[in-house]
């Protein structure tokens, strides 16, 4: 493979397994404002995060290539409230998403072909990733964070679990 396409593979690991530790200091920060459902659905997606970052590591392997493990930053956990928790997590979607844009641009430009198929489940999935957390900002502004019906929205988020998508 390219070896800027692996670097770039190698990189993105890297920022999956931070997104996994940033949603699981989110779990912690909603089940301190006893949000045990958020602290759930944070938690699924600590688990989704991990899953990707395997999906990469397994298939720069598959393609014979090194796999480096890196260290990182420690993720932010200090929200003010639920709805900022969600608006940063949406945010750092957005970088993620630019990531794997820019991942596929390489892999278009080195003309790596079984690189841009590999990709394009990342590019859908990253659709999906942002859509989740957009539905979830809405529905907590629409209700507030007091009252019943933050309460019913954090049942139902007590009620995800994590399904590893099927092999592609
Ligand atoms: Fe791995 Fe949330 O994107």
């Amino acid at each position: 493979m390219d070896k800027k396409l692996v670097d770039e593979i190698n990189l993105q690991i890297k920022y999956e397994f931070f997104s996994s530790h940033l949603y699981l200091a989110m779990a912690a920060f909603a089940n301190s404002r006893n949000f045990d459902g958020f602290e759930n659905w944070f938690k699924v997606q600590r688990d989704e995060e991990v899953f990707h970052a395997m999906k990469f590591y397994t298939y720069l392997l598959d393609r014979g290539e090194e796999v480096i493990i890196t260290g990182f930053d420690n993720p932010k956990t200090d929200y003010k409230s639920l709805t900022e928790a969600l608006e940063y997590a949406l945010n750092h979607e957005g970088f993620v998403t630019s990531r794997i844009n820019l991942l596929m641009d390489v892999a278009t430009e080195v003309k790596d072909y079984a690189a841009i198929q590999f990709l394009q489940w990342f590019i859908n999935e990253q659709v999906e990733e942002e859509d989740n957390f957009r539905n979830l900002i809405g529905k907590v502004k629409m209700v507030g964070e007091t009252g019943e019906g933050i309460f019913h929205i954090d049942l139902e988020a007590a009620k995800r679990i994590f399904t590893p998508p099927a092999a592609v």
